[in-house]
């Protein structure tokens, strides 16, 4: 995901429902503005759909309506040839992009708080059973993120199960997500995550080493196994030496 494409604003410009008989149908129009920065490469969005397919587009680079269905088409043309219908949805788009980016910028961009990344083993691999690593964002704003795995470099998408964003209750949002995989030897397993206060995806590698109080224990349990074998060797050798001893000594 590009930085534009995570600094997106959405506004529902107008939303409407016709109910049918039994079920629904949903026709909306959803406004766009992508942006690098504040008052540079503004790109205007603004989608007419009918129920969750788009079958107009205006692009303000491209400038025109542009049709993706039989009666998008038919429709886009017809609204190209009104110059009225043009300019007010350029100014429209400008207006609400214009007005809107400036102050998403200033109150929410401007106040992002990156995550703090942690990666975590839940479950070592074992006989039949899949590790499960855990990746886990504490302390972010604002709430949109995304977060992925990658195994060497290539995005995993099966056996990944990730929690909603979870609000911390202080403006600040938290996000764990799951992944279940059987180790391979030389494999390099990430966890991606993408957040507006980041520039670029970050990527976490996992170091598949034990963990230091993993680490420890077999320190301490090393430590004691020397010792006793010491401590065996000597009461050996002074057994030895004892008997040794005792049959050199003539009666
Ligand atoms: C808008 O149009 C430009 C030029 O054709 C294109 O490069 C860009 O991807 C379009 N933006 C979207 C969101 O479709």
């Amino acid at each position: 995901m590009s930085l534009q494409k995570l600094l997106v604003c959405q506004l529902t410009v107008f939303l409407s429902a016709f109910t049918g008989a039994s079920d629904g149908y949903y026709f909306g129009r959803i406004a766009k503005c992508l942006f690098t920065s504040p008052d540079r490469d503004i790109v205007a969005i603004d989608n007419y759909i009918f129920n969750k397919d788009v079958f107009i587009q205006f692009n303000s680079t491209v400038g025109e309506f542009v049709g993706y269905t039989e009666l998008g088409v038919k429709n886009a043309e017809a609204w190209n040839k009104d110059p009225n219908r043009l300019a007010q949805e350029r100014a429209e788009v400008d207006r609400v992009c214009k007005n809107n980016v400036k102050n998403d910028y200033d109150n929410v961009l401007v106040k992002a708080v990156k995550p703090r990344v942690k990666l975590n083993s839940l479950k070592q691999a074992g006989g039949r059973h899949p590790a499960v690593l855990m990746c886990s964002a504490y302390d972010f704003y604002p709430k949109q993120i995304k977060v992925s795995w990658l195994r060497d470099g290539k995005p995993v998408t099966s056996e990944v199960i990730s929690s909603e964003e979870l609000a911390d209750g202080n403006w600040y949002y938290q996000i764990h997500s799951h992944l279940e995989y059987t180790p391979k030897s030389g494999e390099k397993i990430s966890c991606m995550v993408e957040h507006g206060s980041f520039k670029q995806p970050m990527i976490y590698d996992w170091d598949p080493s034990l963990p230091e109080s993993e680490r420890n224990k077999i320190v301490i349990g090393a430590s004691g196994l020397v010792l006793g074998i010491i401590i065996t060797a000597a009461g050996l050798i002074y057994y030895k030496k004892k008997s040794a001893g005792r049959i050199l000594v003539p009666h």
